[in-house]
């Protein structure tokens, strides 16, 4: 299963607090500990986390500084945790945009945890999915002979993802809002979508066993219908 999250309201979280914003960016990087954890006790093979767009380059310098420092700290201190618990780090996104020593972090843990064959946890990093599709099409040949599954190889390339992602089954937004903020456009072609109202600073285990409840109660067609169902009613 590939569970996707936007986790979004770290900056309310720390307003209600009367926090600067910083502070919810840190409570919101604890969360994620212990949401990765629980999704890989609960064998949930795909966890991509959407931690900065590249829209939010938008926001002023000191919080963008803050939010990279707290990226750097985040694979300083967990890539030797994920080991411990055979979690596949990979962080997906433009690298381009990224300092130096961030990007030789970000290496360093996707090759410490290559072989690491449990959860794979993906990490968005100024990720836009239109720009990664733009980007699949301007290095398009004349001559490619494109399918699906090359697509998805060819947007993986574009994406510095390790492997070809699956599609999305489940996509959690916190925070309230109602929108992708272009998030995996492609890969959610068919995901489940879950919007809750908490704070991703307050999402938690049971949080996210609220969410995998609710998604088992969701039946997914496919386009097909469901001939169980018809039967039942006697109409089929
Ligand atoms: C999500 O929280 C974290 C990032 C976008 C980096 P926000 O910072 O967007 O929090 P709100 O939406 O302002 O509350
Ligand atoms: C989406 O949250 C991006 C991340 C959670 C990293 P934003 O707060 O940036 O999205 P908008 O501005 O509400 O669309
Ligand atoms: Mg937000």
């Amino acid at each position: 299963m590939h569970i996707a999250i936007i986790m979004d309201g770290n900056g309310r979280w720390a307003l209600r607090q009367r926090l600067p914003r910083t502070a919810g960016h840190k409570a919101g990087a604890d969360a994620v500990n212990a949401v990765v954890e629980a999704a890989a006790r609960r064998r949930v093979s795909t966890l991509t986390l959407y931690a900065f767009s590249s829209a939010n380059w938008q926001r002023p310098a000191t919080e963008v500084t803050g939010l990279f420092a707290l990226f750097k700290r985040y694979l300083h201190t967990q890539t030797s945790r994920c080991l411990e618990q055979s979690i596949r780090l990979n962080v997906i996104g433009r690298r381009d945009r990224l300092s130096p020593d961030l990007l030789s972090l970000i290496e360093s843990s996707e090759r410490a945890t290559a072989q690491c064959s449990g959860m794979r946890l993906r990490i968005a990093v100024d990720y836009s999915a239109q720009h990664s599709l733009l980007e699949v099409c301007r290095r398009l040949r004349p001559t490619d002979d494109l399918d699906r599954s090359r697509f998805v190889e060819r947007l993986a390339e574009v994406d510095h993802a390790a492997l070809p992602a699956p599609e999305v089954d489940l996509l959690i937004r916190t925070g309230g809002e109602k929108r992708l903020s272009d998030f995996l456009l492609w890969e959610c072609a068919y995901a489940e979508l879950y919007f809750v109202d908490c704070l991703w600073p307050d999402f938690d285990e049971r949080a996210l066993d609220e969410a995998l409840d609710e998604y088992e109660r969701r039946d997914r067609r496919f386009g097909r219908i469901d001939e169980s169902r018809l039967a039942s009613t006697g109409h089929g």
